[in-house]
């Protein structure tokens, strides 16, 4: 099997109805440790997380540590790796890129422009995102297509544009009841704000609680619209 741009529809045929477990070691099986995983902490990374350590407690794990993340997720950092015996690595932002951007437009730009607001994603996600993937030839997010509007075309397997290499998505079909039921049974640890209507979770001064049925999404950088709501790291 290739692992190319090329044969991506033949790999998503082969793994089309596979459980997450089973595309997690297949990749595991297949790329070893030129596979890496880019948590958030979220729900959905937590499940992906506890069936990564169960397989391969070596797998590479990083987070995109922006330097403005709620202090629970911090704690859930150092929590989940001491319970599954795994490192999750920070990538930090470069401190020159952040004191330069901080001085020209401010602590608080991304409330100023939506330009400014992906200014501060691009030097705080992006571009340690680069280097989180560099040696890797595929990398697992937790998305699924019932998160956004702008999520409902993607695959289990899809190819990175922005890195060049292979994005998978293991519970890409999952719904958000098959992520809490997976985790309560398993009693994965969990961020405490999912509790107070946080469903979904990036940045504290980006994140708000949402409102009774309200999109799960709708408290990311809720005061823009849903079509321009993604900070880059998926297209
Ligand atoms: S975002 O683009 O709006 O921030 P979202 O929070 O839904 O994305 O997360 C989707 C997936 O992107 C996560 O499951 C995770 O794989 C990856 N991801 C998001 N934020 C980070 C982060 N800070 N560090 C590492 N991976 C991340
Ligand atoms: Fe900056 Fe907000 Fe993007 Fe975090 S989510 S990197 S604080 S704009």
């Amino acid at each position: 099997m290739q692992f190319t741009k090329e044969n991506i529809p033949e790999l998503n045929k082969e793994l089309e109805g596979k459980l997450a477990i089973d595309i997690i070691s297949f990749f595991n099986t297949n790329l070893g440790n030129e596979i890496t995983f880019g948590t958030s902490l979220g729900a959905e990374d937590q499940v992906i997380t506890e069936m990564l350590a169960s397989i391969n407690s070596s797998v590479p794990i990083f987070t995109l540590d922006t330097g403005r993340l709620f202090p629970e997720t911090y704690n859930l950092i150092d929590s989940t790796s001491v319970k599954y015996g795994i490192t999750i690595k920070p990538y930090s932002p470069v401190n020159t890129e952040v004191e330069e951007m901080v001085v020209e437009h401010g602590m608080n730009l991304f409330f100023k422009s939506i330009e400014l607001r992906k200014t501060c994603c691009q030097v705080r996600k992006l571009r340690p995102l680069k280097r989180a993937l560099i040696g890797r030839r595929a990398w697992f997010t937790g998305l699924r297509r019932s998160q956004s509007v702008t999520r409902v075309d993607m695959q289990i397997v899809e190819w990175d544009d922005n890195s060049n290499m292979l994005k998978i998505n293991p519970l890409i079909n999952w719904t958000e009841e098959d992520v809490w039921n997976y985790i309560k049974k398993q009693g994965i640890p969990y961020n405490p704000l999912h509790n107070k209507n946080y469903p979904s979770i990036g940045c504290e001064p980006c994140t708000r609680a949402i409102m009774p049925g309200e999109d799960v999404r709708a408290g990311r950088w809720s005061w823009e619209n849903p079509d321009t709501k993604e900070c880059g790291l998926h297209k």
